[in-house]
């Protein structure tokens, strides 16, 4: 363990020192082409409008391959989820999604809400389009355009439950949302980029672009996971079309994140005390459960030849990501405490947009991206945003808020929650919805005492 983390902390030295500055915010291209160079300047730029379907061979193609699957190796004994999902849990879901999930009545469900397609810089890009129903009583309510990004491996369904009451009079508030809920580009329903090179900065062009296209120069947005990197990026790019940005992961990556990275995995590997120890432990966490960034940030294609060919690999996959993402201590639970959160139906269908779409290799290329070295050269983060922002710290998310006032100079503040993971909107989405309320009527507040802004 030792080697390794010194191994760890030597590469992130080279790391730090690679790029320890930069000059300037290099300017992104507007509309760089990210589909089919024979695409280019043909393609139909209206909004189109889509539906969820699930065709009859896909769903036969499915059943076959989770019916006939080869005999799952046994797990070990009182290991719970620590070396990936137990197989024994594993079959009973894969029973369920061949046999019980309903493909018709869940594609009903998913139009609860309409879809949206339309081609931006070559890709056709899928996104739920919520305008909110107002009534003559509802008075002065303002309506505010929201763009809500999803990470990985969530999607837009992470946020069904949370759509309704995000896009209606809520409480006392004098506002309420438009809300833009996208598939980001290479997950679901939304095209892959063709050629590589489209990292967060990237994504945050082709949303800016999205909302242009939908007639919103000025907008807010919240962020999860991956959607909060993208949420980031847009805020510091388009600092005059972003209001402001909420999230729920507040995160920064650059030279001086890294270093601080090394010190501490410096420090766990020299053994020095028991603050220290506390923090081998972290170590020993992180490399423990982010072995699958490290595979999709370096060869995200070989892991994803075997994942999406088989629906038993790819959900066992997910069903690890999701036990751990909402509760580290699930890890100890025989079935990785998936049933506290979540129901059966609710995580089939988020994985059914990656597998009906064969969309598993496409979203992990994202990783690959984000830690390529032209993104790391572009040193996003090494540059503030005035946006202003909030963020929420949910117990169970792997990572701390950055407080950085050199990034996000009006962080105006962090709401800390008492529960809740890394798919909050999925988990609570009560609680999600409260706080993006509350985080936006904080930031509109700030806006109207700097005129300014
Ligand atoms: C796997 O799950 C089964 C069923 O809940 C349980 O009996 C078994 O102990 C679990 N195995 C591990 C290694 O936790
Ligand atoms: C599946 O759902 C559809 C649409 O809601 C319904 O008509 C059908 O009866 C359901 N099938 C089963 C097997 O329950």
């Amino acid at each position: 363990m030792c080697d390794v983390t010194r191994t760890l902390a030597l590469l992130l030295a080279v790391v730090a020192l690679a790029h320890a500055q930069a000059p300037s915010l290099a300017p992104l291209e507007p509309d760089e082409w990210w589909g089919p160079t024979s695409s280019r300047g043909h393609t139909d730029t209206s909004i189109r409008d889509f539906r969820v379907e699930f065709d009859d061979d896909m769903i036969q193609d499915l059943r076959n391959r989770l019916w006939f699957h080869r005999p799952l190796t046994p797990p070990l004994q009182g290991v719970g989820f620590r070396y990936g999902c137990n197989t024994t849990v594993l079959q009973p879901w894969v029973d369920y999604w061949a046999n019980e999930y309903n493909f018709t009545q869940r594609a009903e469900y998913f139009n609860q809400f309409p879809h949206y397609k339309t081609n931006i810089q070559g890709l056709d890009i899928h996104f739920i389009h919520v305008k909110p129903k107002l009534s003559g009583s509802s008075g002065n309510i303002k309506v505010v355009p929201l763009l809500i990004l999803h990470g990985r491996p969530g999607s837009i369904r992470e946020f069904y439950d949370a759509i309704p009451a995000l896009s209606s009079p809520y409480e006392d508030y004098p506002f309420v949302f438009e809300l833009i809920v996208p598939s980001l580009p290479g997950f679901g329903f939304s095209d892959a980029p063709v050629r590589r090179g489209a990292a967060p900065p990237q994504l945050a062009v082709i949303f800016k672009n999205l909302m242009a296209r939908l007639g919103h120069d000025k907008f807010y947005v919240q962020g999860g996971e991956w959607g909060s990197y993208i949420g980031s990026a847009l805020a510091t790019l388009y600092p005059d079309n972003v209001l402001g940005f909420h999230c729920n992961l507040l995160s920064m990556q650059n030279s001086c994140t890294e270093t601080k990275s090394l010190a501490t995995a410096m420090l766990a590997s020299m053994q020095l005390s028991s603050a220290e120890a506390a923090k081998i432990a972290n170590i020993a966490n992180l490399i423990e459960e982010t072995g699958n960034i490290h595979i999709h940030g370096t060869k995200p294609e070989t892991l994803g030849a075997g994942l999406s060919d088989s629906p038993v690999g790819f959900l066992c996959y997910s069903l690890e990501k999701f036990a751990f993402g909402t509760n580290q201590q699930h890890r100890d639970e025989p079935d990785g405490g998936l049933s506290l959160r979540f129901s059966k139906e609710e995580l089939l269908d988020n994985i059914m947009l990656y597998w009906s779409t064969n969309t598993v290799t496409t979203s992990m290329r994202l990783y690959r991206e984000f830690f390529s070295n032209k993104n790391r050269a572009l040193a996003i983060d090494d540059f503030p945003t005035p946006v202003p922002t909030w963020s929420v710290q949910a117990p169970n998310v792997f990572v701390a808020t950055t407080k950085s006032k050199l990034k996000f100079p009006n962080l105006l503040g962090i709401t800390e929650l008492d529960n809740g993971g890394h798919f909050l909107a999925f988990e609570l989405p009560k609680v999600f919805t409260d706080k993006v309320f509350l985080g936006i009527k904080a930031i509109m507040d700030f806006r109207n005492t700097k005129t300014e802004l």
